[in-house]
């Protein structure tokens, strides 16, 4: 029988970044990103110990909080990692359920089901832990009515000026990506397929993505039949410093290196974020010197995507094009692809050289390479 019909997840419910300073945070992820700011937890809502805004864009959620003492378990986690994913929350039918059969194969506990109820509903959830410092909480909202969960009421209509907000097209989370330890990648695609009933994908070695110094390996698992994907990364014997070692290096261990989002206009979003000054990664003007013959017909313009720094990828089932953002924060850590999928369920394969080569520039100027 197949794990996954006994363990069904939904899709992505949230992910949950810890920030030094969440207030500044919701306003870039508003002003900068596109998102609406639509929930707050912190003292004014009876929470002591954090505080948090919910921001949201098409399908996708992100919980922005910080500790609001030194004795918050966060606090010591900001020091280690500065800014970063702390969770990404799986929607699931039942979380005990869910939990259980979880930690049952071999999933390690943080927080055993719980049902919260507050005067909008019953909130459920569990925590497991996955790479790194990084957990898995299982979500059910099916009886809950509320801004977000316990904790959260809706933003104060004075915080931000309604004319001042801004979507750049953001869809939803295409797929997240995990940079893990040398030689442990295997492992926690093992657990992806064995904990939480994933499936495999595809891999790519270092034969595949690598320059003189960037070798990674990575391997792909999802769940839902594509709903949720999460690619792991492993630093790979390069000529010098891997973009994955210094991740992991300034990272302090294993986490999130990457968070895709789906956009259906690529050239409008990025033309958006832009106008935000937004920080994309630039691959040489070469890049687009013959790239029609390589990708074949395509309905955006090349010049256009040249322009604004845009890569194309095609396999037999369509093309995608993508883009990645610049570290969000000061250390080389967490950033963003926006990614456009014209029937290709690939992730750009064919740009991972140009890409890396990128990156590498991009390493010389910090002196990590
Ligand atoms: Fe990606």
């Amino acid at each position: 029988m197949s794990t996954k019909d006994e363990m069904p997840i939904r899709k992505i419910d949230h992910v949950r970044f810890f920030v030094g300073n969440a207030r500044q945070s919701a306003y870039f992820y508003r002003n900068a990103y596109g998102f609406d700011v639509v929930a707050y937890a912190g003292l004014e809502t009876k929470v002591k110990h954090e505080a948090g805004y919910v921001v949201q864009q098409g399908g996708i959620t992100f919980v922005i909080m910080s500790p609001l003492r030194a004795n918050h378990p966060d606090s010591s986690r900001l020091i280690l990692h500065g800014d970063g994913v702390s969770d990404i929350a799986l929607q699931v039918d039942n979380v005990r359920h869910a939990y259980n059969l979880a930690v049952e194969r071999g999933a390690i506990g943080v927080v055993g089901p719980r049902a919260i109820e507050d005067q909008y509903g019953l909130y459920e959830y569990a925590t497991i832990r996955a790479y790194g410092d990084t957990t898995h909480t299982f979500v059910n909202r099916d009886n809950y009515k509320g801004a977000f969960a316990p904790g959260f009421d809706p933003i104060d209509p004075s915080r931000y000026n309604p004319a001042t907000y801004h979507p750049t097209g953001l869809l939803g989370i295409d797929h997240i990506v995990g940079n893990v330890e040398e030689g442990r990648m295997n492992e926690w695609v093992e657990f992806y397929r064995k904990v939480l009933g994933f499936e495999q994908l595809v891999s790519f070695d270092d034969q595949d993505i690598s320059t003189e110094y960037s070798a990674l390996m990575s391997k792909v698992v999802q769940s839902g039949r594509g709903k949720i994907k999460f690619p792991i990364n492993e630093p790979a014997q390069g000529r010098r410093k891997s973009q994955i070692e210094e991740y992991i290096d300034f990272y302090g261990g294993a986490g999130v290196q990457h968070i895709a989002m789906a956009t259906n206009d690529i050239v409008k979003t990025v033309r958006a974020l832009k106008a935000n000054d937004v920080s994309f990664l630039r691959v040489p003007r070469t890049y687009y010197e013959g790239l029609g013959d390589r990708i074949g017909g395509i309905k955006e313009d090349i010049d256009e995507l040249a322009e604004l720094g845009i890569l194309v990828d095609r396999d037999d089932e369509g093309y995608m094009l993508q883009i990645f953002t610049k570290p969000v924060q000061d250390r080389p850590t967490l950033f963003f692809e926006i990614i456009q999928r014209e029937g290709s369920k690939s992730f750009g394969k064919g740009n991972f050289k140009a890409l890396f080569e990128a990156i590498e520039r991009e390493q010389e100027t910090r002196g990590t390479l």
